[in-house]
């Protein structure tokens, strides 16, 4: 064909003729060369494009083929060419009307539009009477909105971060599934992505073959097409089938809320003992998922999602994976006993052991700086502390305690760090009084508190003495403060301006120690708080 026509009028005809004759559809890929790729028989209904393999890279918008195709009964461009158009990222449709004459009659041809903030529309269909006096230059044409395409994107991709498009299921009600993905919104923040869409949909279960629906999904990628987005991260933990079927449907990145938080987590993981037990419970996560993962998807390993403590590539051998997991866990298994023995020598010396525990940016690490004066990294972002942290804490009368800081809960917690993290969760296990902190500033306390409180369960210490610690007062007004006071019955107070801190002390020493508190306060003490 000749490379700057969109059809030309010859190739037209003789395909318009012959799919008439044969009563059904006929399509051509085109490539911007003008040389004609592939020749699809179709039904009288529909045509099947078969499997284009992947694009030539991420980087460029379109495929480079465009798809002209003949429809024999006055359809204009259908919601199945459209679907083509988008997920296979044509240059364009064009759909001929072949005529009862085997002429080609009016057409209609589609094109993406570049994404914009409004949510404006995806693709846009244009109708002409006739193939002939079609003179606008393709080439051009296409050169022109690939330029527009690029200019939004990269105008959008400043920042460098990767684009990311959320998908759930509201399995118990809509508001539940929107605090999750709000939540799943800040992982994905915390890992360094963009969100640029999030999609939910309603069911009672996740579906066990894609999660969500196979048309949702089509959404969800076709949203993913328009705004430039890479990454598809789902609200949950797919099962391997699940992301197989998934990977087979796209080429973008395929996420879960699991592998999300394990990211996270290596990042997050300073000390030996840390790496290691993030790099475990990502080993135990990919065992099953490691076929997908060495095959076709070898594009899910890599950056986020594939990244190991310390920036360690993560083995996607299968026999060396399984060496390297036995090796993490005999090393990790010698670390247990050291802490062990480092938690009997704290016994010896009978220094009582205090656990704060909270959801993930409750202000535990504020807390034990505040209370110890000592400086734990607290940051604006989940999981800011990984690796726990023990601190000295002196009360009146030559009292200590040892104060530990431990890795922020967070609902749906997976398993696999729960496991990998047992020896770090022991210091919960052990402690003789817990401090649960509280956020009473996010309007999700309650749901954060019961999180906290299943995973307190699955650790078996509902029992051990708690005090609920309410935070970040000094961020509300008098009204929401006794609001949150009604709720929960703790000790309001901030971490952060240190108001009231003092009477909680107290509550902590009268609970550590059978003789009353002490109600002076030593010099050092008063000025901590
Ligand atoms: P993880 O390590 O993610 O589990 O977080 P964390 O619970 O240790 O929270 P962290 O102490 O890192 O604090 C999280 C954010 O809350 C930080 O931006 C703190 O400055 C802020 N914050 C902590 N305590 C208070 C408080 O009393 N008042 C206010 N306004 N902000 C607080």
């Amino acid at each position: 064909m000749p490379q700057d026509a969109w059809v030309d009028p010859d190739t037209a005809k003789r395909l318009c003729t012959l799919s008439r004759e044969c009563g059904r559809q006929l399509g051509l890929l085109i490539s911007r060369r003008g040389e004609i790729q592939n020749v699809i028989v179709g039904d009288a209904h529909q045509i099947f494009i078969p499997e284009l393999g992947r694009t030539r890279g991420a980087k460029s918008r379109f495929r480079g083929l465009r798809l002209v195709l003949t429809h024999l009964r006055g359809e204009g461009i259908t919601k199945d060419n459209l679907t083509d158009l988008s997920l296979l990222r044509l240059d364009a449709v064009v759909a001929l009307q072949a005529d009862s004459n085997g002429q080609p009659g009016a057409l209609e041809m589609a094109y993406l539009l570049p994404p914009t903030n409004d949510g404006g529309p995806m693709w846009e269909v244009e109708a002409r009477q006739s193939i002939h006096g079609w003179d606008t230059n393709f080439l051009t044409w296409i050169q022109d909105l690939e330029t527009q395409f690029n200019t939004v994107l990269s105008g959008a991709k400043k920042d460098g971060r990767e684009r990311a498009v959320l998908i759930g299921v509201a399995t118990r009600g809509k508001k539940e599934a929107q605090l999750s993905i709000a939540e799943l919104e800040r992982l994905a923040h915390t890992a360094g992505l963009q969100v640029v869409d999030r999609v939910l949909q309603g069911r009672s279960r996740p579906d066990p073959r894609r999660f969500v629906g196979k048309g949702k999904l089509q959404d969800a990628l076709l949203r993913c097409m328009h705004l430039g987005a890479e990454v598809l991260i789902f609200d949950g933990e797919l099962t391997p089938s699940q992301l197989r079927n998934i990977a087979t449907d796209t080429e973008l990145k395929v996420l879960d809320r699991t592998q999300l938080i394990l990211d996270i987590f290596s990042i997050r993981a300073k000390t030996r003992e840390g790496k290691l037990q993030v790099e475990l419970a990502q080993l135990r996560y990919r065992k099953p998922r490691l076929a997908i993962m060495s095959t076709a998807m070898s594009r899910l390993t890599g950056g986020i999602g594939g990244r190991g403590p310390g920036e360690t590539k993560l083995e996607i051998n299968r026999r060396r994976s399984d060496e390297r997991l036995k090796r993490v866990e005999t090393q990790l298994a010698k670390l247990g006993k050291d802490r062990a023995l480092r938690r009997q020598r704290r016994k010896r010396i009978g220094l009582p052991l205090i656990s704060i525990v909270g959801y993930t940016n409750a202000g535990k690490s504020t807390l034990l700086n505040r209370m110890t004066r000592s400086t734990v990294d607290a940051e604006d972002k989940l999981f800011a502390t990984l690796d726990p942290t023990s601190r000295r804490m002196r009360f009146p009368r030559d009292r200590e305690v040892i104060l530990t800081d431990t890795v922020g809960f967070i609902r749906a917690l997976p398993k696999e760090l729960i496991q990998a993290f047992r020896s770090t969760l022991e210091e919960v296990v052990e402690a003789d009084l817990l401090l649960h902190v509280i956020d009473s500033t996010s309007s999700e306390a309650n749901a954060q508190f019961d999180a906290v409180e299943k995973v307190l369960k699955d650790l078996g210490v509902a029992d051990t003495p708690q005090i609920i610690v309410l935070n970040k007062i000094d961020s509300l007004n008098e009204e929401e403060r006794i609001e949150a006071q009604m709720l929960f019955s703790g000790f309001a107070c901030s971490a952060l301006s240190g108001e009231g801190l003092v009477p909680l002390m107290s509550a902590i020493e009268s609970s550590l120690f059978v003789d009353p508190p002490a109600h002076e306060l030593t010099p050092d003490l008063e000025q901590a708080l």
